[in-house]
């Protein structure tokens, strides 16, 4: 596991810095998902999948509750855990079978980031570890 690990990350490195090199990307970027590309994945994400519940501006609705200034959100396994099993009894679906680990990533860093939260990022490895 620990070698496979080591063995991606390695590649990942390598692209990132031969890209880098080739003055296409900034190597910072390449070699890391930065919050702000993340948010900007999840806020459409956000949009289509979650707000007809949890609202346009993460303010609750009458059927679900409101995800900003929620400090539950502060947990990542919390977040990551609901979005991809979903709470069956409580009336929230489960997405892990439709979203990829990045893009989990995208909408749980979008809604832990968006309005008044300031949560921080979730990596998709983070994601990839609870699937
Ligand atoms: C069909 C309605 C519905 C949709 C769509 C939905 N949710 Fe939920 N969500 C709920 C309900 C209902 C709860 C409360 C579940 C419970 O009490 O166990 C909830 C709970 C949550 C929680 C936990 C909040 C807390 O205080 O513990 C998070 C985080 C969350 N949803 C995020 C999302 C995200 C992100 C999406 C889109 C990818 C999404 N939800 C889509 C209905 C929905």
């Amino acid at each position: 596991m620990r070698t496979v690990v080591r063995a991606k990350t390695t590649a990942a490195t390598l692209v990132a810095a031969l890209l880098a090199s080739l003055g296409t990307i900034n190597p910072a970027l390449a070699q890391d998902e930065s919050l702000s590309e993340l948010m900007a994945e999840g806020r459409p994400l956000y949009q289509d999948n979650c707000a007809a519940c949890h609202g346009d501006r993460g303010q609750g609705t009458g059927t679900a509750p409101a995800l900003d200034g929620n400090v539950n959100l502060e947990s990542r396994p919390l977040i990551i855990n609901q979005v991809l099993w979903g709470s069956s009894e409580h009336g929230m679906p489960p997405f892990a079978d439709v979203m990829t680990d990045r893009e989990i990533a995208a909408v749980t860093s979008f809604v832990r980031n968006a309005w008044e939260n300031e949560f921080g990022i979730v990596f998709p490895r983070s994601v990839e570890l609870r699937r």
